[in-house]
């Protein structure tokens, strides 16, 4: 079947799939302590998000990416990503992590087809790993980041999310442990999803252009002549193999080369992060008797896909739901 086609034109063939809204960790930046998590029902079954992935692929979609909440804590999620991964036309599947189940997981993971894996880790000091994630669980992290390094990932990604004040200081830090293990690193732009308590967002606000400009002090970049077709922006850096790259969703709007959508875990396609245009799956999935098929439901919802995100950290947050619940 033909690929998926936005109204703006954009090819379509980039699916991030959030298999539980539920995390282990607690990030300050993307959600509540006392957060509420979704009752199971409301949950797709990991057969209906393998039946979703197919009829994606069968439609043109190349790349699968697996998100949360934090998707490892979802049983037997190895079967689903089995399932998926062997599908003819999918080119790569590739998963978000926050690390934690990463060491006794990682193996599993490349066994099952998973060739590149994101974590993020925000902070190389413990006691600031408690303070961002809420939870003592900072060497387990760097033991799962060890582990993947060991095998044989076509690529891995550091993922920090930069705060003035909060973490800033670690930027050179956190670069040179990605690139000393030949990982790939994006410094983020925090995004303002859903209300938070414990910082003010404006005023730990760091671009990318500053990054950037203080990376420049320990390390010599060029923008990279690989066009990555996602929302980093990417950095060669002399005299190592892995990359720097920053994801700016205030200072550099990346929105024209969108190439993805997202599932949540309760079945809607979400069209983008920064906006709340979507279409719920689930009919199809659970009243397969209706008279609309799951590829007619998944081509309206494309025609549902706004132009561009519209963050503003002056204003209260206009995305109230967080990160966590359509995996980012
Ligand atoms: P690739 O699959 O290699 O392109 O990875 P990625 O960097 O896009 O994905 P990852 O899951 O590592 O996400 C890193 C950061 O990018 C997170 O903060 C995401 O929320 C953000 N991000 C990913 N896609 C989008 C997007 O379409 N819009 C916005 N605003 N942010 C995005
Ligand atoms: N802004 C930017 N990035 C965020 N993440 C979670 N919440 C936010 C936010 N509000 C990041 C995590 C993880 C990735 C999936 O999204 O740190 O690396
Ligand atoms: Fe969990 Fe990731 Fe959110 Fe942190 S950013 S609380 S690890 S879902």
């Amino acid at each position: 079947m033909s690929s998926l086609i936005d109204p703006y034109g954009r090819k379509i063939d980039y699916l991030r799939i959030s298999v539980t809204d539920k995390c282990d960790f607690r990030c300050t930046y993307c959600m509540d302590e006392d957060v509420t998590f979704l009752p199971r029902n409301q949950i797709l079954t990991l057969e209906e998000i393998v039946k979703v992935a197919k009829t994606f692929i069968a439609m043109g979609t190349k790349r699968i990416r697996i998100t949360g909440g934090e998707p490892l804590v979802r049983k037997n999620l190895l079967w689903a990503l089995e399932q998926i991964s062997k599908q003819p036309g999918l080119e790569e599947l590739t998963i978000t992590t926050n690390g934690s189940q990463l060491y006794k997981m990682a193996e599993s993971l490349l066994n099952v087809g998973v060739s590149r894996i994101n974590i993020s880790l925000d902070t190389l000091k413990a006691d600031r790993f408690y303070a961002l994630t809420r939870r003592d669980k900072f060497q387990q992290v760097i033991d799962g980041i060890e582990k993947a390094a060991s095998l044989d990932f076509k690529k891995l990604k550091i993922n920090s999310v930069m705060l003035k004040h909060h973490n800033d200081d670690e930027l050179q830090n956190l670069a040179q442990f990605a690139l000393d293990r030949q990982m790939d690193i994006s410094f983020i732009e925090e995004m303002p999803l859903g209300v938070i308590t414990d910082h003010d967002r404006a005023a730990a606000y760091l671009s990318s252009d500053e990054v950037i400009e203080r990376l420049e002090t320990n390390f010599s970049l060029t923008e990279s002549q690989h066009i990555s077709s996602g929302p980093t922006r990417y950095y060669d850096v002399a005299g190592y193999r892995g990359r720097i790259g920053v994801i700016s969703p205030h200072s550099h709007n990346f929105c024209d080369t969108c190439n993805r959508i997202r599932l949540t875990a309760e079945g809607r396609l979400l069209l983008c992060l920064g906006n709340e245009h979507s279409k719920d799956l689930k009919p199809f999935l659970r009243a397969p008797q209706q008279a609309m098929s799951l590829e007619q439901g998944i081509i309206d919802a494309l025609a549902l896909k706004p132009l561009k995100h519209h963050f503003n950290l002056e204003e209260a947050p206009q995305i109230l739901r967080f990160m966590s619940a359509t995996g980012g």
